[in-house]
């Protein structure tokens, strides 16, 4: 896949290189990056090419949006129409807001929007270095799923879908429960979850 991280820190580092790793073409967009993205592109973390965010976006399948739940807005209204089609993974967390997810500010941008809510309810070192069987729960427009499961697959983690994009506010739930058990074990932030079935 063509995959546009959009956000060079923890997250869109650390996934980005993971995909690169499993053979996936990562461009990441950043706002630190000038031009309009026709010139050599600048290098991102692990040597990937670093575009304009909207050069990055242009070329892409699969955008990851890995920048602060308030930037999405901003982001969205600037490039939004170039997102229409493609699959938008959203592991942005608004902190503090009722809603942690940018959903609603995506679908903004047409009607042919994927949408997947991933990625967002474990902290990074969980992508870094996952501990074998560790579940990534997931929602997901159905066009959007098997994709999904290869991005989640390819860091390391086992996907588990637990619906459409209506259930995003039931991945979100699982962010307090992860901040709860991190507290609960120390502040170690390794902990995770794991299905059974
Ligand atoms: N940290 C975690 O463990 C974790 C886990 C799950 C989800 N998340 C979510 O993932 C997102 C990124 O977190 P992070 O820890 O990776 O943050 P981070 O290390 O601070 O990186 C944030 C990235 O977003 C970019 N950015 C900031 N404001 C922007 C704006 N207005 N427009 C465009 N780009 C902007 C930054 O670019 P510059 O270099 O230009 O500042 C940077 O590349 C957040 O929404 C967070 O809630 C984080």
């Amino acid at each position: 896949m063509k995959i546009a991280v959009i956000g060079t820190g923890n997250i869109g580092g650390t996934l980005g290189a993971k995909w690169q790793a499993a053979g996936h073409e990562v461009t990441y967009g950043s706002r630190q990056a000038g031009g309009d993205g026709a010139g050599a592109p600048q290098e991102g973390p692990g040597g990937a090419p670093l575009r304009s965010i909207g050069a990055a976006v242009a070329d892409a399948d699969v955008v990851v949006l890995a920048i602060p739940g308030q930037a999405v807005t901003s982001v969205v209204a600037e490039h939004g129409t170039a997102l229409d089609g493609k699959v938008v993974v959203d592991a942005a967390n608004r902190m503090g807001a009722s809603h942690t997810d940018s959903q609603e500010a995506i679908r903004t941008c047409g009607p042919r929007v994927q949408y997947v809510r991933a990625f967002n309810i474990y902290g990074w070192e969980n992508f870094a270095d996952p501990r074998p069987g560790t579940t990534l729960f997931f929602a997901a427009d159905p066009a959007a799923r098997e994709a999904a499961e290869e991005l989640i697959t390819a860091v390391g983690l086992e996907p588990a879908y637990v619906g459409d994009a209506d259930a995003t506010g039931t991945v979100n739930g699982l962010m307090p429960v992860w901040f709860a058990l991190v507290q609960q074990h120390g502040g170690e932030r390794r902990v995770a979850l794991r299905l059974v079935d």
